[in-house]
């Protein structure tokens, strides 16, 4: 369900527009000023001693600017960035020759890093903690175990969510960071550069409007801001003022929340067919013919920080504020079976 409009993860033609508007450093990076702050100490460090980062992990909800962060800090430590993904990396050789090919110092970003093979993810262990690859030539009695040096270098991995990932890996990481859905203000001023790199003519409330919109996610405000980008061009007169903003976004049936229907969906699922919840997530997948993953790592992230959903021991509840949004009333808990 990669198709709407809210959603956090990247679609493949957006990548073109994502490279234009990503931020190149920390400077021009808006938000998340804690990572930020964090990040500017141990660069300044790193480069004060002219050694490589520490490696670092990043993890958070889709959308928030993980991959952007890693070519962040590819360019300010001055170092070239080598990406991949986890479900990319088929075969142990294929991360071998990604790590000796590296020069030093410089970054290797895996995407999607818990996604990664238990045997592919074991070559990163001494990699990560020695600077070392453990190649086992030969088979049966006569194998052995040679150590080839790497050059020192920076993991950056990037996950949506760090429980997933294994103990020993996790421990490599000496630089662990999560990201937070962005404060509207923030996503505002995201909303307003984005605009002037377009050259999209953009009224101060429109701006504001697509960033209430936005579920805290700079991808989506981008996506969002293309979209009404569209209809001022087809429908007005090509600036963006807040009458057109409104109008496109509920062309698009992006309501002031910023959900559209699978949001509704999920959370009418729950107070309809499981009477409010708790719902395990399993069952709410079935019912709605969602991946678990996908309501686990894209849906309910932003539905729960924003207070229209409860993750308990025994499931998913739907808030009172859920019920509210329909215009219906909370059931007490007397009312309630159990
Ligand atoms: N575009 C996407 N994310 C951004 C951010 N955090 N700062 C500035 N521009 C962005």
């Amino acid at each position: 369900m990669n198709s709407r409009v809210v959603a956090g993860s990247r679609v493949d033609e957006e990548a073109q527009y994502e490279a234009g508007l990503r931020p190149r450093s920390l400077n021009e990076y808006i938000g998340q000023d804690r990572v930020r702050d964090n990040l500017e100490v141990s660069i300044a460090a790193a480069r004060g001693r002219a050694e490589a980062l520490d490696h670092v992990l990043l993890y958070g909800p889709p959308g928030l600017g993980k991959t952007t962060l890693a070519y962040v800090i590819g360019n300010e430590m001055g170092v070239a960035v080598r990406a991949t993904a986890g479900p990319v990396i088929e075969k142990a050789g294929d991360l071998a020759a990604m790590l000796t090919n590296l020069q030093a110092h410089e970054i290797l970003f895996i995407d999607e890093i818990h996604r990664m093979a238990p045997n592919i993810e074991e070559i990163l262990y001494p990699a990560m903690e020695d600077y070392e690859l453990d190649i086992v030539i030969g088979q049966g009695p006569s194998a052995r175990s040679v150590k080839v040096p790497l050059p020192k270098f920076t993991l950056v991995g990037a996950t949506t969510r760090a429980g997933l990932l294994t103990g020993p890996l996790r421990a490599r990481f000496g630089i662990v960071h999560r990201l937070d859905f962005y404060q509207e203000r923030d996503i505002h001023e995201i909303v307003r550069r984005s605009a002037r790199i377009l050259g999209v003519p953009i009224d101060e409330e429109a701006g504001c409007e697509i960033a209430r919109r936005s579920r805290g996610t700079p991808r989506i405000a981008n996506r969002l801001l293309r979209r009404v980008r569209d209809y001022a061009q087809v429908r007005a007169d090509g600036t963006v003022t807040v009458e057109v903003a409104r109008a496109a976004l509920e062309l698009l049936e992006v309501d002031e929340g910023g959900f559209d229907e699978v949001d509704r969906k999920l959370l009418r699922t729950i107070i309809d067919k499981f009477g409010g919840g708790p719902v395990g997530v399993n069952s709410l997948a079935a019912a709605i013919s969602e991946e678990r993953d996908a309501i686990e790592d894209i849906y309910e992230p932003f539905l729960i920080q924003a207070g229209f959903l409860d993750r308990t021991p025994r499931g998913r509840v739907a808030t009172a504020r859920a019920y509210q949004y329909f215009g219906l009333t909370a059931p007490g808990k007397d009312s309630r079976l159990w």
